[in-house]
Order: C-alpha cells, then sequence, then structure tokens
C-alpha cells in the first residue's frame, strides 16, 4: 500500500478534523518519562510519529495504555535502559529529546548521530550538545553516537544562536529538574513549544518567559503525573488550507484555531484566498483569482517553514510573480524538481530575494524562488521522498490534468492521519494500492 494513483481536477470540498499536533505528542510522550507517575493525554494522532515515538520510550521502559481511541495513558516507573537503539532513532528526530529524562533518572545517555525525519538541510544538533554541556553534562562523540554523562544537570545561562524549536524544547526537558535557575535565551516560541510547557508546568515545573523571548526555568525536585489534551496541528491544518484554496474548493478544517494560524492567513488573504473563523474550526475557501505574493519564513510568529511547500502550490495558481524566501532550513525546495516537471514555472536562487538577508546570504543553498503563475499542471509519476514534500506532491497532482502516480506513501503517514481516505472523504478521486 505505498502508492497512489491520482486523478486530478477535483475541487476538494466538505470537512476535516483535525487531530493532535505531530510535533507536540512526541516531545510531550518523551516528557511524560521524566516522572515515575502515569500521565495522560487527549486527541492523540494516529500517525507513523507517534508508533515510533512510543517504540523508544517501549525501549526505556514505558508503558503504555490505550484507554480511548484518542487517549492514551503513559507510565515509566523505571527507566531500564540509557540507549536509544539505532534501528528506532533513524526514523525521526525524536531520539536526541531522551537525554533529559536519561540524565536525570540515569545519569547517562547513548543517542545515534543518525536520526531521520525530512531531508531538508543538515539538521545538526549542535546547540543541543552545547546546551548540556553548559548544565554539566559531559558530552562525546564516539561510533556514531553521542555519549552523555553527568554527576547532576545544573542550572544554565544559555544563548542560542537560532531560536530551534527541539532545541529549546530538549532544554526545557532538562532544566526543569535541574539544580538552580537556568536562563534560554533567543528561544523558539512556536505553539508546539508552548504546549510542552504547559504540559510541563501541569507536571509541576516553575517556567516564566519574558517578551524577549527568554525562558527562565527553576528547577524543581519532582515532576508528577498529569493529564493533557494535545493542540489541534496547525501544520495539517495549513496544509488543508492551502489544498483547499488552490483547488478551488471549500474545505471547513474542524479543529483549526485561529490563534496558531495569524500569519498562514494573513498570506492566504494577500494572495486572495478566503477564511472564515468560527468557533469550531476555520473554512478554507476559494472566490475568484488568485494574486502573486512575496513571501518569507521565519521563526514564530512569522510564516512557518512547514507551510510553505503547500503554500508555492498555491503560488503557482496565482496571476504573477511569485516570490519566496527560505529563511529556516537550507534545503526546504527539494520539491521543485518534480513540481516542474508537472509544469510549474518555478525557478531557484541562492540569493536573498524578496527582504533581508538571511543566516545562507553567504551560501550556496538554494534558498530563494520565483514563481510563475498561473500554470496548467499535468499529471506525473513522483517519488515521495518525505512528508512535507510528500503532501506538496499530492496537492499539485489534485490540480493536474491527468493522472499523477505517487510512490513512497509511507512517508505521508508519519504526520498525516489517513490521508487518503480523508481527501477521498473531500471527493478527491484517488486510491491507494
Ligand atoms: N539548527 C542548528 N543546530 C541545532 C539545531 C538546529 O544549526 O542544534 C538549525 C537547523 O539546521 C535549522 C534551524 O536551526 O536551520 C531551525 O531548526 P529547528 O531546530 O528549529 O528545527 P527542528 O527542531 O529540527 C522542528 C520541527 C520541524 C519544523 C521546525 C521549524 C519537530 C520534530 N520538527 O524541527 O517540523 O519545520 O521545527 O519550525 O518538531 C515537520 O513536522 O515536518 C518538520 C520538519
Amino acid at each position: 500500500m505505498d502508492k497512489l494513483t491520482v486523478e486530478g481536477g477535483t475541487p476538494l470540498r466538505g470537512e476535516v478534523e483535525l487531530s493532535g499536533a505531530k510535533n507536540s505528542i512526541t516531545k510531550l510522550m518523551v516528557a511524560s518519562t521524566l516522572t515515575g507517575d502515569p500521565c495522560i493525554f487527549h486527541r492523540v494522532p494516529h500517525i507513523g510519529d507517534s508508533r515510533v515515538t512510543r517504540a523508544i520510550c517501549e525501549s526505556l521502559g514505558t508503558r503504555f495504555t490505550d484507554r480511548a481511541p484518542r487517549t492514551l495513558e503513559t507510565h515509566t516507573p523505571a527507566l531500564r535502559s540509557s540507549e536509544i537503539p539505532l534501528s528506532l532513532a533513524s526514523h525521526n528526530r525524536l531520539a536526541i529529546m531522551t537525554v533529559a529524562p536519561l540524565l536525570h533518572r540515569q545519569g547517562r545517555a547513548v543517542v545515534p548521530a543518525m536520526a531521520g525525519g525530512d531531508r531538508i538541510g543538515p539538521r545538526p544538533v549542535d546547540f543541543h550538545l552545547a546546551g548540556y554541556q553548559a548544565m554539566g553534562a559531559e558530552v562525546e562523540v564516539r561510533d556514531q553516537a553521542y555519549y552523555f554523562q553527568t554527576e547532576g544537570l545544573r542550572g544554565a545561562d544559555i544563548r542560542l544562536p537560532y531560536p530551534s524549536v527541539t532545541t529549546t524544547e530538549n532544554l526545557l526537558m532538562a532544566a526543569t529538574l535541574a539544580r538552580g535557575r537556568t536562563f534560554i535565551r533567543n528561544a523558539a516560541i512556536e505553539p508546539e513549544v508552548m504546549d510542552l510547557v504547559m504540559f510541563l508546568q501541569k507536571m509541576g515545573a516553575i517556567i516564566d518567559y519574558n517578551v524577549d523571548r527568554t525562558f527562565v526555568i527553576e528547577g524543581v525536585a519532582r515532576l508528577g503525573g498529569t493529564t493533557h489534551e494535545l493542540m489541534p496541528d496547525r501544520l495539517v491544518a495549513a496544509s488543508m488550507g492551502a489544498a483547499a484554496v488552490a483547488s478551488g474548493g471549500d474545505v471547513f478544517v474542524r479543529g483549526a484555531r485561529q490563534a496558531d494560524l495569524v500569519a498562514f492567513l494573513n498570506t492566504l488573504r494577500r494572495v486572495g484566498g478566503h477564511f472564515e473563523v468560527m468557533a469550531e474550526g476555520i473554512r478554507f475557501f476559494r472566490q475568484g483569482p488568485l494574486r502573486a505574493i512575496t513571501l518569507e519564513t521565519n521563526v514564530h510568529p512569522g510564516f512557518m517553514t512547514d507551510w510553505q511547500p503547500p503554500f508555492a502550490i498555491l503560488l503557482t495558481q496565482a496571476e504573477g510573480m511569485s516570490v519566496i524566501h527560505e529563511t529556516v532550513f537550507e534545503g526546504r525546495f527539494g520539491y521543485v524538481d518534480e513540481l516542474q516537471r508537472m509544469g510549474a514555472d518555478v525557478a531557484l536562487y541562492d540569493t536573498c530575494l524578496g527582504g533581508g538577508r538571511c543566516r545562507f546570504a553567504a551560501s550556496n543553498y538554494q534558498h530563494s524562488c520565483v514563481i510563475k503563475g498561473p500554470a496548467t499542471l499535468r499529471g506525473a509519476d513522483c517519488a515521495i521522498p518525505d512528508l512535507r514534500a510528500g503532501f506538496t506532491y499530492l496537492i499539485a497532482a489534485l490540480l493536474a490534468k491527468g493522472t499523477s502516480t505517487l510512490t513512497g506513501v509511507g512517508h505521508l503517514d508519519r504526520g498525516y492521519e489517513d490521508l487518503a481516505v480523508c481527501l477521498q472523504g473531500l471527493g478527491a478521486r484517488l486510491k491507494r494500492s
């Protein structure tokens, strides 16, 4: 069941319901192992990354009990290992997040240096390693693994070179049980990070944050169990919103929250797409032609890098010349080759187009693109390289004239729940085989 055959040309219409965020459940499952008490999660998504993170935690000693279809109990009375097996580390980027519970409860952590996840740039973990060293851990890299050891983590004053999401989350977890006070400056404040902060606070952590994106964490002696309803997945919300507008359809995304999508909604309005915020979700639709725009990705509260690929498809349908400047990941335009094959007029540049200079200005990374539209896309055979590129090909296939065949559909399962069934429910003509 690794192939999708898609007949393009049908506008998406109907309703989808969001489940919990992939980039929240994975970190919160790991955070729940900071305590020996049970924790309960509601709105748990049934996606590949939940399953892989569950397997990682199980390998360390966590017991999981499904209490209801979307309610999961985790319980880690004791950790029985301090090493993450290589076979589990290569699927997503979660292995490095286990260092905090392992160091607090075992004094030692061994994590394979090879991480999985989307291929959107080199994605190093140097900020994580430096943060742990500042908190008193010894860190060694040998035999393609990171070895961490400590007699006890202590508070530190850490300034991140860039507001990295997982580094902020990793160090937040470490700081909650460290001796003394930790400052994480230039931290990421994405809603998924704040979901973790709220979960940790309910567990007993003391975490303040300042307007200058500094977290101040006062270490506590122990954390306890709690119950948490995960935030809805705003990446899936934006993917569906972009697909609805690009296809000329009308989709109500139940559970979508305006507060998580402000930059996306502003950009959608600039391009001429429509939305209606309602009590229970957001309706995305199209009334007339789309206009070309210039857009730059950024850390929160900016336009999120994960929204960029589906939005690029939308821009292939806009009249005129659009510019996208990607400033978060070096390699986020890997999907462009296939789009060109499908008939999109897209050109890549290694310069910073459309605005200010970014970290990649002096590099050769192709991190800007110019899209000329509107383009008539035609069906093609595409091999999906990773999660977000996969959804992008899928929207392109839904807009295209003719039939497309997408292989490597397993990548989509990492972050989208029952995607084929969900899109069929919106009228898409596709078949998984
Ligand atoms: N960076 C470093 N060194 C580090 C850490 C990060 O140089 O030690 C750089 C990265 O290479 C990148 C920038 O900092 O250029 C930002 O990376 P960040 O650490 O914020 O990204 P991430 O934590 O690896 C998470 C999400 C991504 C999402 C980004 C940005 C998870 C598991 N992944 O990645 O989501 O795009 O934040 O919001 O939370 C996805 O869900 O498909 C996905 C890729």
